[in-house]
């Protein structure tokens, strides 16, 4: 592969395969692991997409983790410091996939290096960090991507341009739950994610952020809320050695949760309509059970991540004893027809990824003629656009409203956090 390229923002390279944009992952635990694959599927869904990402550095400060994913992904070179990465004038763009305490160093340099930048949610510790990298991508004119990936389900996009058409009349209420047991066992070790300094305000960074995004992406913007938080079990053995992912870690020395087990928001919607956010990552026999259920003057329309090809609808003039059914989402809605011809086959949580590699590489591809920035724009952009790092200042405001509410009991306004 012979480097032709070094644009203003991000190098490209050429080879047999056509313009390659050459990409570095920073951090190879699950979520390194999952762009990875995604990188590697892009041509096989999206053959169009070009230039093509190609995966030629990993940065893992436990190096054996980078060595051994190298081996697996066929990735030529692997270093223990995300520096290297930054430094290096041949890489075109970054995954950015460590804890979340890194967000902000990692992804202003990514950024300021004049590389495109596709960073996990939630994007640092605060809205001040998500705002930083954003505001450093802005200068660079780079393009941004953020791992808000329940967006990409091809069910959540026909939600979005059902609810958007009317079809369920006006939305009065709505409610999205974000359980899951990943912290449910007490020997839970205590990683990174549940100290406040590394890993910020714990299920709110966690899956909260998540929801809010959902909530912006189905219903609009959040006028103001109310929140309250808890913190379940008080203390976590210490981990003896390096964690990825959610590890168990009993008989040794405990400390302190910093951050939060459980929270609950009501909130007030611009458009008048209610909505219950609530996010656990103790809720005891509950495996990723994320969804909503929202309600209009005439339908309603439910969705459940674990059937995530599903979407109940219930539609009509009935407005009591309405009947609701399932529709198997098909080609026609998201992304779909790029992975099955034909409605009710599932797709995967790594598909979500796939997509969400796609929509970035593509942004990266129309960077200077429709996309601009950082992809900032909101009002007018397709139902399926993918998330960026505008997205993740927005919905760390929601967040951090939360955490004011709790700390002073009042509503606050997510607009306010700016
Ligand atoms: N979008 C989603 O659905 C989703 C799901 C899980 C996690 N995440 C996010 O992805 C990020 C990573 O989460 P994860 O579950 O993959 O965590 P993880 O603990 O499994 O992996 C983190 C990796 O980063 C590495 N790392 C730590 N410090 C480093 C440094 N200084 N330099 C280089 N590498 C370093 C660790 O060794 C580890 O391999 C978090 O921000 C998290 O919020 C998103």
């Amino acid at each position: 592969m012979t480097v032709d390229t070094a644009t203003a923002a991000g190098a490209t390279s050429r080879d047999d395969a056509g313009v390659v944009l050459p990409v570095g992952i920073i951090g190879f635990g699950w979520m390194g692991r999952a762009h990875a694959q995604a990188y590697a599927r892009i041509r096989h869904h999206y053959p169009h997409i070009s230039p093509v990402p190609r995966l030629m550095v990993i940065a893992d400060e436990v190096t054996d983790r980078a060595a051994q994913a190298a081996a697996q992904f066929d990735v030529p070179s692997t270093v223990a410091d995300w520096r290297q990465v930054v430094d290096d004038p041949t890489i075109g763009a970054v995954s950015v996939t460590a804890p979340n305490f890194l967000h902000r160093d990692i992804g202003c340099a990514v950024v300021s290096a004049g590389k495109h930048l596709w960073i996990e949610k939630p994007v640092g510790l605060s809205a001040g960090d998500a705002r930083a990298v954003a505001a450093a991508a802005a200068d660079a004119g780079v393009q941004t991507a953020v791992g808000f990936n329940y967006r990409n389900v091809p069910a959540v996009a026909a939600a979005r341009e059902l609810i958007a058409a009317g079809g369920i009349g006006e939305v009065t209420h709505a409610r999205f739950r974000l359980f899951s047991d990943y912290a449910a066992h007490p020997d839970g070790a205590l990683s990174w994610r549940f100290q406040r300094d590394r890993g910020g305000n714990g299920v709110l960074g966690d899956l909260a952020s998540h929801g809010a995004d959902l909530v912006w992406f189905l219903l609009g913007e959040i006028d103001s809320l109310v929140a309250d938080t808890a913190i379940f079990v008080a203390e976590r053995p210490k981990p003896t050695g390096a964690t990825a992912g959610h590890q168990l870690a009993s008989g040794g020395e405990r400390g302190p949760v910093e951050n939060e087990d459980y929270v609950s928001a009501q909130m007030r919607l611009a458009s008048g309509a209610r909505c219950v956010l609530e996010a656990s990552r103790m809720s005891v026999g509950a495996q990723n059970s994320y969804g909503f259920e929202i309600h209009g003057t005439s339908g309603v329309v439910r969705w459940d991540y674990r059937r995530m090809g599903e979407l109940e609808v219930g539609q009509g003039s009935d407005y009591q004893d309405l009947a609701v059914s399932t529709r198997f989402v098909g080609p026609g809605s998201g992304d779909y027809a790029a992975f099955q011809p034909g409605a009710a086959n599932p797709m995967s949580y790594d598909d979500l990824k796939v997509i969400e590699a796609a929509r970035f590489c593509e942004s990266i591809a129309d960077a200077g003629s429709a996309v601009s920035g950082s992809g900032v724009a909101d009002a007018g952009r397709a139902p399926s656009a993918g998330a960026t790092i505008a997205d993740a200042v927005r919905a760390a405001e929601v967040l951090d409203a939360m955490t004011t509410s709790v700390r002073e009991g009042t509503w606050v306004s997510p607009a306010s956090m700016r």
